[in-house]
C-alpha cells in the first residue's frame, strides 16, 4: 500500500485526537542532506558514531568540528522539501498536533514549523564543552577551536552525541506527547538510537495508531499498524490530499 488510503487512518489524524509525529534523516534527505546510515553517511572515512561524541571531541576537537563545518556548509545550502512543508500544514490542520525531530538541520524551522520539540539540538547553534554556556563564537578553527567567554572551556556544536543524554525538558516533552498520542506517524528514521526510537513503541503501548514512512523496513515496522514504504515527499503531501478528500466529503 503507497498510499495513505484508508479512511479510518485520516480520521485519526482530525482534532480532537492527538497527533505526534517523529522524523529522522530521511525527511531531509529529498533537500540532499545525506543520512547517518545511508550509503553518503560516510565523512572522509568516519561514520557518525567515531566522530559525533565526547571522547572524540576531547581527543580531536579540530578534527570534529571540521566534519561539523562540513555538515554547516551544506546545510547552509540545502531546502526544505515537501515533507517539510507537508509538516507545516498538518500542524495547521490540527491544533493538537506536536512535531518531534532528531534531526539538526533545522529545516523544520526554516519550512515554518512553529512548535518543535529538538532532541538532539541543532547544528547551527553552538555552547560550551564545560560549562554548557551559548555561544555566538565565529568557528573557523584557523586559530583552533574557539574557547568559551565565560570559563575558558573549548565550543561545540549545540548537539546531542552518542554517550551523551537528550536536553531533559525536550525529552519530557516528547515522552507526554507520545503518551497522549491517539496517531503516531514516525517518517524517515531508522530507529537505531535511543532513547528517540523507543518513543513510536511508547505509543503503542498506550493504544496509538502507528503510521510508519520510509523507504525502507526498521525494527519498527512489524509494530506499525500502516506501513508506507515511500519517500517522505511524496508520502506526506499523499497523506494531506487523502485529509482533505475526507474532510471535504
Ligand atoms: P538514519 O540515517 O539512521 O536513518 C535514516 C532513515 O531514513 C533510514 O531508515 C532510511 O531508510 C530512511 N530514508 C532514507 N531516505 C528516505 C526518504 N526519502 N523518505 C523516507 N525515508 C527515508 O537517520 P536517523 O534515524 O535520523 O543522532 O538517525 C538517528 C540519529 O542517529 C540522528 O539524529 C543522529 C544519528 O547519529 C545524533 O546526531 C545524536
Amino acid at each position: 500500500m503507497n498510499m495513505i488510503e484508508n479512511k479510518t487512518v485520516i480520521e485519526k489524524f482530525l482534532y480532537p485526537n492527538k497527533v505526534v509525529v517523529l522524523t529522522g534523516a530521511g525527511v531531509s534527505a529529498a533537500s540532499g542532506v545525506p543520512t547517518f546510515r545511508g550509503k553518503e553517511g560516510l565523512w572522509k572515512k568516519y561514520s557518525p558514531e567515531e566522530l559525533a561524541n565526547p571522547r572524540a571531541f576531547i581527543a580531536q576537537p579540530e578534527l570534529v568540528w571540521e566534519w561539523y563545518l562540513w555538515r554547516r556548509k551544506l546545510i547552509s545550502k540545502v531546502k526544505p522539501n515537501f515533507a517539510h512543508y507537508a509538516l507545516v500544514d498538518l500542524e495547521e490542520m490540527n491544533s493538537n498536533f506536536t512535531l518531534i525531530t532528531q534531526n539538526v538541520d533545522n529545516l523544520h524551522r526554516e519550512a515554518g514549523s512553529t512548535y518543535i520539540i529538538e532532541l538532539h539540538g541543532n547544528l547551527m547553534k553552538n555552547r560550551c564543552f564545560d560549562c554548557n554556556k551559548s555561544s555566538t563564537a565565529d568557528v573557523r578553527l584557523e586559530n583552533g577551536v574557539p574557547l568559551c567567554d565565560n570559563c575558558g572551556g573549548l565550543i561545540r556544536p549545540d548537539v546531542v552525541w552518542f554517550g551523551e543524554s537528550l536536553p531533559l525538558q525536550a525529552f519530557q516533552s516528547a515522552r507526554i506527547a507520545a503518551n497522549e498520542s491517539d496517531l503516531f506517524i514516525s517518517v524517515g528514521t531508522s530507529g537505531l538510537v535511543e532513547p528517540a526510537a523507543s518513543l513510536p513503541f511508547l505509543a503503542k503501548a498506550r493504544g496509538a495508531y502507528i503510521i510508519e514512512i520510509n523507504t525502507e523496513e526498521t525494527p519498527l515496522t512489524s509494530q506499525s499498524d500502516l506501513f508506507v514504504q515511500d519517500s517522505a515527499d511524496i508520502a506526506l503531501p499523499d497523506f494531506i490530499k487523502q485529509i482533505k478528500l475526507v474532510i471535504n466529503n
